[in-house]
């Protein structure tokens, strides 16, 4: 991280904090990264639900997509010996915090009262619980392999929603011959990332788990990993020329407004279009990236709280509330994610909420649910932020596909 950034945002969590330390014991202060439109909608849902149960909330917000900054602060609050009540987080980063340090809260309790172990699928639990322990509330189940298409774009350009490659090159092209921004990208490590966990998907699902999950060094090196390079060419050459540094969510108003036709991205995209007054169906479309149908790359955010040296009502009452079913829904039809445990009905969702929770399901059961290597639910951190640098460093034409294939092998062995 750039020191100013690091600088600004330390400061700023210095001053938060400050701020907390007048907060009452009935408050919790949540650390988040939750700042865009559709985002902020979806806190908005959590926070009422707490104030009608008499907890109220100290907002720590550190805006990035992803949340990468949203860690570096956390770090810093707790080296300091200052830790929030309660922080998304994500992964392998639960895992982290809760080998290292051991200073998550036990949830026990709550977990056991409310019979989470019996609605909470495995792939889940296995990021929440810690030694057999809850360590963490998940609040929802996102997947990286979306596409969000403006209709009207995708009917000018022959109107068939793409199923494979070959396909989603002829809508491209297409777009870009009626004179829009074919995709709407933002060139932040993380999003390149995202993306590249669709099309490493798209090659395979062998070869997505061989190369993420497993670190296999031929999959990393090989001729696979050197086509998903070509191919993340390929879709570099339909982003428009100010792509750099642009957040996700300026991306997605691109393809609301219709200026560009489409983009890469996990199902939060979607609390924009709704923010915006979109409809599914109507006004965008929602496809799993060409290639990818049956297959999900998941992450799911938790809430783990920090262990304040006693039992806190209002923390137990946040991770209850955050499992509530009629919460996990009203909070997920707004979010764009699904809910993170198997017995909430669907009716409150859009079409496009219907079919991740389907699509969720299918891979859940048919062994084609994988963890999302861009959003930490594939390796530890220091693995993550070495594929980003790779996969940055091409897509910003640092190296050509063969020479990236070679320092993704090097990277991922470095880090480990
Ligand atoms: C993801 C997170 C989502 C969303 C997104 C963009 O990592 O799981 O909830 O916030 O980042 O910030």
């Amino acid at each position: 991280m750039e020191i100013n950034k690091f600088l600004k945002t330390t400061v700023a969590a210095a001053a938060v904090s400050a701020f907390a330390g007048m907060a009452s014991a009935d408050d919790v202060e949540v650390l988040h990264w939750w700042t865009a439109g559709g985002e902020a909608a979806a806190l908005g849902v959590l926070k009422d639900d707490l104030a009608s149960q008499g907890v109220g909330w100290q907002d720590m917000p550190i805006a990035g997509g992803g949340g990468s900054d949203a860690m570096t602060v956390l770090r810093a609050r707790v080296v300091a010996g200052d830790a929030p009540t309660a922080a998304q987080m994500l992964g392998f980063d639960i895992k982290d915090w809760a080998g290292s340090t051991g200073n998550l809260a036990n949830l026990n309790s709550v977990a056991e009262a409310e019979g989470w172990d019996a609605v909470v699928p495995a792939a889940l639990q296995d990021f929440s619980k810690h030694d057999g322990n809850w360590i963490a509330a998940p609040v929802n189940v996102h997947s990286t392999n979306w596409v969000w298409v403006n209709k009207a774009a995708l009917d000018a350009a022959g109107g068939k929603a793409p199923t494979s490659w070959e396909e989603l090159i002829t809508v491209l092209d297409a777009m870009k011959a009626n004179g829009i921004t074919p995709l709407a990208h933002g060139g932040q490590a993380w999003q390149d990332a995202t993306i590249f966990d669709a099309v490493v998907l798209g090659l395979g699902a062998d070869f997505y788990k061989a190369a993420f999950i497993d670190m296999d060094e031929d999959a990393l090196g090989g001729d696979m990993m050197v086509e998903a390079f070509n191919r993340m060419a390929v879709l570099r050459s339909y982003v428009d020329d100010n792509f750099s540094g642009r957040d996700w969510n300026l991306a997605s108003a691109m393809v609301i407004e219709g200026t560009a036709g489409m983009q890469m991205m996990g199902d939060w995209a979607k609390g924009e279009f709704l923010k915006a007054g979109k409809t599914p169906g109507e006004d965008f479309v929602c496809i799993r990236f060409p290639g990818t149908q049956g297959l999900v790359t998941f992450n799911s955010d938790q809430f783990v709280m920090f262990d304040q040296g006693e039992a806190s009502d209002s923390q137990m009452a946040m991770a209850s509330a955050v499992m509530s079913p009629a919460f996990q829904s009203a909070f997920n039809v707004v979010k764009g994610s699904v809910p993170a445990r198997t017995d909430v009905p669907n009716d409150a969702f859009d079409d496009c909420g219907k079919k991740g929770m389907a699509d969720f399901a299918e891979a859940n059961a048919g062994g084609g649910l994988y963890g999302s290597m861009a959003h930490g639910h594939a390796n530890p951190a220091a693995v993550k932020n070495a594929i980003y640098d790779v996969v940055t460093a091409h897509f910003n034409g640092e190296y050509d596909a063969t020479e990236a294939a070679e320092e993704m092998v090097n990277a991922v062995l470095d880090a480990q």
